[in-house]
């Protein structure tokens, strides 16, 4: 089985990428770089003992996805790839728009040229949600305005989806509402490596921790919940690549050629930003400095996942917990800093 996975060397495609490799699955990891790096291609293969087959094609670049579909036949197509800074997305929205949701579309636009329906998994994200009226979230919960360009682009690639699956063109979908991942591989060799200033609250702990910055900002310590700071799912990223797997194995398995599901993807717990700190001392036995900050704009207050759905369906859920995700992190950044 040949498998496409777009934005194979980013945070959830590399470590999906290895569990593809360990499970026998032949993969092309097509990826542009723009927010990876070419070594972590040598570090999955220093994982699995195989290299990937790697294209390094933009997916905005139209006639290039069709040269891809020409030179390779996918069983099927993981598609991780998209930029993913809410931030930079609020500053330059034209930016998201067109490469998350222009390179789907390219992507879909090949699929309508295959004769077999293609099993399909797409990387949408618990922001199309907002702020739910309520906790937790399943997924028959209304899509809110969204609270930025990012946000809104995965809205978009779910009607698009949506779309391709109401056609007459035969199209097996799983779409993964991820919450918040956290954690690294075991081996310390893959993990999350934002370029620039991180957004995302782990990798901002971990470089505190490390002294590559002064101190972490908890943005507010008075909102309406347990401890005054914010509520999020955080998921183990190795539950998050495994899922995957499942995934791909249900829609091979799967005789519907118009299969279509949603899920939400997270614990079903809420973790407050205060227990995730003390959490990431204790493990670690470390002391972070932090101080408390203004709120961030366009944060939700509280966000975590009914998984029922994916439960009962899939037969899936966590086994990996915070503390682990919380001590990978930190070796993973460790091992980053080890020749500095
Ligand atoms: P990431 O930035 O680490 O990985 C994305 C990869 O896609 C990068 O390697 C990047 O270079 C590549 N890419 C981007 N645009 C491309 C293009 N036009 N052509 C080819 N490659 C391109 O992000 P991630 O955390 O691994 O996220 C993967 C997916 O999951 C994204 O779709 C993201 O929106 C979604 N998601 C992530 C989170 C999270 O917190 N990490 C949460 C919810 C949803
Ligand atoms: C977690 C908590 C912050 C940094 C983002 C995207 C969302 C989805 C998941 C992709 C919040 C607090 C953070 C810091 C802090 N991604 N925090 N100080 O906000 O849930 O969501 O990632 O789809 O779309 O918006 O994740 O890691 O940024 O923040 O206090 O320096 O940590 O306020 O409560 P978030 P996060």
């Amino acid at each position: 089985m040949q498998i496409l996975v777009t934005g194979g060397l980013g945070y959830i495609g590399s470590h999906t990428s290895v569990l593809l490799l360990e499970k026998g699955y032949d993969i092309v990891i097509v990826d542009d770089l723009s927010n990876s790096n070419i070594e972590v291609l040598d570090n999955i293969y220093k994982i699995t003992g195989k290299k990937p087959t790697f294209e390094k094609i933009d997916l905005k670049d139209i006639r290039a996805v069709s040269k891809l579909f020409k030179d390779y036949k996918f069983d099927g197509i993981i598609h991780f790839a998209a930029h993913k800074s809410v931030n930079e997305s609020l500053k330059k929205p034209e930016k998201y728009l067109s490469n998350n949701v222009g390179s789907l579309e390219n992507i879909i636009a090949e699929i309508k040229l295959l004769e077999n329906p293609i099993n399909f998994i797409f990387s949408s994200s618990c922001t199309v949600y907002g702020q739910a009226d309520s906790m937790p979230i399943n997924e028959s919960f209304p899509l809110k305005k969204a609270e930025s360009p990012y946000g809104e682009s995965k809205k978009m690639c779910e009607e698009i989806l949506k779309k391709l699956n109401n056609s007459n063109h035969s199209f097996k979908n799983i779409t993964l509402r991820y919450f918040n991942p956290i954690g690294a591989h075991p081996t310390g060799l893959i993990g999350e490596l934002p370029i620039g200033n991180p957004e995302n609250l782990v990798p901002y702990i971990t470089q505190t921790a490390i002294g590559k910055r002064d101190f972490l900002s908890v943005f507010g310590d008075n909102y309406k919940t347990k401890d005054g700071t914010c509520i999020r799912d955080y998921i183990n990223i190795m539950d998050l690549a495994e899922l995957h797997i499942t995934c791909l194995e249900k829609l091979i398995a799967v005789e519907d050629e118009n299969f279509f599901k949603i899920y939400n993807v997270g614990t079903g717990k809420g973790t407050s930003v205060f227990e995730l700190i003390n959490l990431f001392e204790n493990v670690n036995d470390i002391k972070l400095n932090y101080k408390i900050g203004d709120r961030r704009k366009g944060d939700v207050i509280s966000a975590y996942a009914d998984t029922t759905k994916i439960k009962e369906e899939l037969s899936w859920s966590t086994k990996y917990s915070l503390e682990n995700a919380l001590k990978s992190a930190w070796n993973w950044e460790l091992n980053l800093n080890k020749d500095e």
